[in-house]
């Protein structure tokens, strides 16, 4: 089993001494753990790739302190990425920008481009200041699988790796990834007789920012056509899902589709009014606040108690939380939907 440990002055200084020796080190953020290693040494992030068994072309997320670490990073940090910093930062949002040639290629899977983000979880923070550097960090979990949001989920992802140090810092408190959102691309043509404005900012991943959020911010903000269709390279729908098929179903139809299966379900449900039967209920929580962050664990819990199927109650659409949720839970559904086992 993996190394957990508490987050002592001792266990940060010897998880920044296995940064900057090269290794792989896993610590608690906000929104999710990450898996995380030095953004300028190749073959730490190599090693990132190989123990989560990630695509070759999805790239990581450099976790920085503040604006000032993000900089050197980036080709192009501008008003607009300035004023999301100071908006949000430290925080649950993601800004893609061009990558500066300072940054090793591999450290964004080969992309053009560089997403930056400073986490604000105590853990990460003093584990960032501690190292002195970028730390590249994708979601600490075994490709494909639901992310993790205790130490606990990381050590489950990684049994194997004896050597893998996680720093606990608890359950994390929002539960759901960032917002990625996008700036601007690299080598950006705008065309003949057109000006070379930055293009509309994009939304590639909704999270706890919201498209409100930075609305207020930026101006004009769009959000990427559809989970599956997305351009950010990891969002395709092989991500989120649970092990077993994910069905979403409205409240009104819950009680009739579990009436007719007859293998037992792992029901993710508001209340369990319904006849149980042979089904598990998995109670959840009504605050969108709540549900985010109980959700990858409930689906964790859902998937150990080896149903046929995980149904999960369809929750509310109105307000930007759910919006996530509901990105989220439809990645987890089409996951099955697209890849029949
Ligand atoms: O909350 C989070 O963002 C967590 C914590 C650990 O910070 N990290 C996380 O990393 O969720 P990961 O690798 O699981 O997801 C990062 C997402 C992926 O969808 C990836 O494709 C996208 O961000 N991404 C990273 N770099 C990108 C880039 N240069 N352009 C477009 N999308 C990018
Ligand atoms: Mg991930």
């Amino acid at each position: 089993m993996p190394l957990l440990a508490p987050p002592t002055d001792e266990a940060i200084g010897e998880a920044a001494g296995r940064l900057a020796a090269g290794w792989v080190v896993a610590f608690a953020t906000e929104t999710v753990y990450g898996l995380g290693a030095d953004t300028f040494n190749v073959s730490a992030i190599e090693r990132v790739y190989g123990l989560k068994g990630r695509p070759a072309r999805n790239p990581l997320i450099a976790h920085v302190l503040d604006s000032a670490q993000a900089r050197p990073l980036v080709a192009g940090w501008d008003d607009r990425a300035e004023a999301l910093a100071e908006a949000f930062w430290p925080g649950p949002l993601t800004i893609v920008l061009p990558r500066s040639a300072a940054v090793p290629k591999r450290a964004t899977a080969g992309w053009p481009t560089i997403a930056v983000r400073a986490p604000a979880h105590p853990v990460a923070r003093r584990l960032l200041e501690t190292f002195g550097g970028p730390v590249s960090a994708p979601s600490a979990n075994r490709s494909g699988h639901v992310s993790p949001t205790t130490a606990r989920h990381v050590a489950d992802d990684f049994a194997g790796e004896a050597d893998l140090l996680i720093l606990d810092g608890g359950p994390c408190e929002i539960g759901l990834e960032s917002t990625v959102v996008e700036l601007g691309r690299a080598g950006h043509d705008p065309g003949p007789g057109q000006s070379a404005r930055p293009r509309i900012p994009r939304i590639l991943r909704p999270g706890a920012v919201s498209l409100d959020d930075l609305r207020r911010t930026l101006g004009e903000v769009e959000l990427a056509a559809t989970a599956a269709q997305g351009p950010s390279p990891g969002t395709s729908c092989r991500h989120y899902a649970p092990d077993t098929p994910l069905e979403v179903v409205a409240e009104a139809h819950l009680a009739g589709r579990l009436a007719s299966l007859t293998d037992p379900a792992a029901v993710l449900c508001f209340d369990a009014g319904w006849d149980a039967g042979p089904h598990y209920p998995v109670l959840m929580p009504r605050s969108p606040e709540a549900y985010a962050a109980r959700l990858y664990g409930a689906l964790r819990e859902a998937d150990g108690l080896k149903p046929s199927r995980v149904i999960v109650e369809s929750p509310p659409r109105e307000g930007p939380l759910w919006t996530a949720i509901h990105d989220r839970l439809q990645r987890a559904a089409e996951a099955i939907d697209n890849n029949p086992p």
